[in-house]
């Protein structure tokens, strides 16, 4: 079985820009350079059959080249604790519409259709329980504003988690325009 998902892949100077932020929360497991991403849908486990019906229709999703800017920083919470802390981009509604092109690609491959709404970001970093506090990051990082960058491709990824964290790696590369 894969476990897969589909994502953009940010270029070199905006990663670089998101590893310069991270830091100054204790306890924090920052993301390193491999692991940045924007998720435009998570699949989960399928089978190989059903990876290649989905990387066929992807191969048939039709969008133009966009660009996105990076745009502050946030967190995901659950129970009022503070899970994620994340990367927001500007403007979403591009994003969302090849998120809905990718989505309708992904059910159409036999893949389950998505619980979650789509909120696009770029996990910085996962937050275990008794993690520092991120008020001082939120407030030094918040105003993240750029660079920019055109979105050009997606990319389908294979994740395998363990015990040291989630290892993504890209099996397919789809041109936009
Ligand atoms: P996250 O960073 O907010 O956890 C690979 O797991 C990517 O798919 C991650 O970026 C993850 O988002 C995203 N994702 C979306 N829905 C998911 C789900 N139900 N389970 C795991 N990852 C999910």
């Amino acid at each position: 079985m894969l476990r897969l998902f589909v994502a953009v892949r940010p270029p070199r100077p905006v990663r670089e820009r998101l590893l310069a932020l991270m830091g100054g929360v204790a306890g924090a497991r920052w993301q390193d350079d491999d692991q940045l991403h924007l998720t435009l849908r998570f699949i989960g486990e399928v089978d190989g059959r059903r990876a290649e019906d989905i990387d066929a229709g992807l191969r048939g999703v039709r969008h133009a080249p966009f660009t996105l800017t990076l745009d502050g920083v946030r967190s995901f919470e659950r129970r009022g604790e503070p899970t994620t802390l994340w990367a927001g981009v500007a403007p979403q509604e591009p994003l969302r519409a090849l998120h809905k092109k990718v989505d309708q690609a992904v059910v159409r491959g036999g893949g389950d259709p998505e619980r979650r709404a789509y909120q696009p970001h770029i996990t910085l970093a996962r937050l275990p329980r008794g993690a520092g506090s991120i008020g001082p990051f939120l407030e030094s990082a918040g105003g993240l504003s750029g660079p920019s960058f055109e979105v050009e491709d997606f990319c389908l990824f294979e994740s395998r988690l363990s015990a040291a964290g989630a290892d993504y790696t890209i099996l397919e590369r789809y041109r936009l325009g």
